[in-house]
């Protein structure tokens, strides 16, 4: 069956990396028999100048016909003095929801290649290769009540609300669990069940699923604590499933660890398993239009895309053993340059690619 991508290529260096994404995906389809019809949609400042719409109406339609969405980057200072819903950011936050993309896959691996660009000393973060499993739709960010009032005593106040109820928890743990499973069978649940009482449902439930999976061990780590962990001896994990909260700033804290924002990939799923793929970085302005950006995240974000939605597993492995390789090479793009590397533009570092995928 044909399987429908549109990609949205967005703002800034946006278009330049999901050009070379789709060079990748072309040539995957031409020798590799995957079977993809390609369409384009308008999204952030882009369509906010054409449509005066972050996410305009034909846009969105275009998302929810399509199994799997390619999405560059949106935003730039053009934009930033624009009301809240003429933002571009508005456009990528309202996609998320519309669709339902309750999963965030945000791998963290260090090429062995690139352990230099680590903050960290390279025994501690070489060969690194950890994926953090984020709750997106639910949690602390979308939890009611929520707001801003005044006590009795006159005094400012303001709240919001973690909540989540079973059947949250349920969707992306079992998507957790299935992630392991296909990793190195190891899940590390994070909370923080020694004070909240959505922890506790959340580790009840994580507890409940495991029998389901005799193969995955599970285990269960307090948010503190893995936060130091992640810093001190990164290389423990394989996979972390967490709230939406902790998540946001653990798969930050792990992408770090890496050193190479152009690098990251990311994946949001929903309950089908339709998804939407995005390097991490945004949309670069100080280089865009330039030809330096590092397109590989978004190339792996379209291997990503062949393991997750499209069920290729096979043309993934190919895709990142073909990023490995141009690594060994030597080739770089500017932001992983060292001194004994070939510098490459945009459009050399997805030729590249390309010529290995042949
Ligand atoms: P950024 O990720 O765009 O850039 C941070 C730094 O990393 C810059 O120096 C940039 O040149 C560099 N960089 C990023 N991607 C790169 C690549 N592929 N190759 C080489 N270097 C790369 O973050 P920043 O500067 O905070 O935000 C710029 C704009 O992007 C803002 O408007 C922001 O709102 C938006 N943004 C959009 C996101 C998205 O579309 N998901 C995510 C984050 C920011
Ligand atoms: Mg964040």
């Amino acid at each position: 069956m044909t399987s429908r991508i549109l990609v949205m290529p967005g703002d800034g260096v946006g278009p330049e990396i999901c050009r070379e994404a789709v060079r990748v995906l072309d040539v995957l389809a031409h020798d590799h028999g995957l079977d993809i019809e390609l369409d384009e949609a308008l999204v952030g400042g882009a369509a906010v100048d054409s449509a005066g719409d972050p996410l305009p109406e034909d846009s969105l339609a275009a998302a929810r016909e399509a199994d799997a969405i390619l999405f560059g980057a949106i935003g730039g200072p053009k934009w930033d003095s624009q009301p809240r819903d003429k933002r571009p950011e508005s456009g990528l936050l309202r996609l998320r929801s519309e669709l339902g993309l309750f999963a965030n896959l945000r791998p963290a691996i260090l090429y062995s290649q690139l352990a230099h660009a680590s903050s960290l000393k390279k025994e501690i973060v070489a060969g690194l290769d950890i994926m953090i499993v984020r709750e997106l739709t639910g949690g602390i960010y979308f939890g009611k009540p929520a707001g801003q009032g005044t006590t009795d005593a006159g005094r400012r106040e303001a709240w919001n609300t973690m909540r989540y109820d079973e059947d949250e928890i349920v969707r992306i743990g079992r998507r957790a669990f299935e992630i392991a499973r296909a990793r190195g069978g190891r899940l590390c649940s994070v909370d923080k069940a020694n004070v909240l009482d959505v922890s506790q449902l959340w580790r009840d439930v994580m507890n409940e699923l495991a029998t389901a999976y005799p193969d995955v061990e599970l285990s269960h780590m307090y948010v503190d604590n893995a936060a130091m962990q992640l810093v001190r001896a990164p290389k423990q994990f394989d996979t972390i499933v967490t709230t939406n909260l902790f998540g946001d700033i653990l798969s930050d804290t792990a992408a770090m660890l890496t050193g190479s924002i152009g690098m990251l990939p990311s994946a949001s799923l929903d309950a089908a398993g339709c998804g939407m793929y995005e390097p991490v970085h945004g949309s670069a302005p100080d280089i865009a239009g330039q030809g330096v950006a590092n397109p590989l995240a978004t190339i792996l974000s379209v291997a990503m895309m062949l393991r997750y939605t499209l069920e290729r597993g096979d043309l993934a492995d190919k895709v990142e053993t073909a990023v490995g390789a141009v690594l060994d090479r030597g080739l770089r793009t500017r932001d992983i340059m060292d001194d004994e590397t070939q510098v490459a533009s945009t459009q050399e570092m997805g030729g590249a690619i390309v010529d290995m995928l042949r």
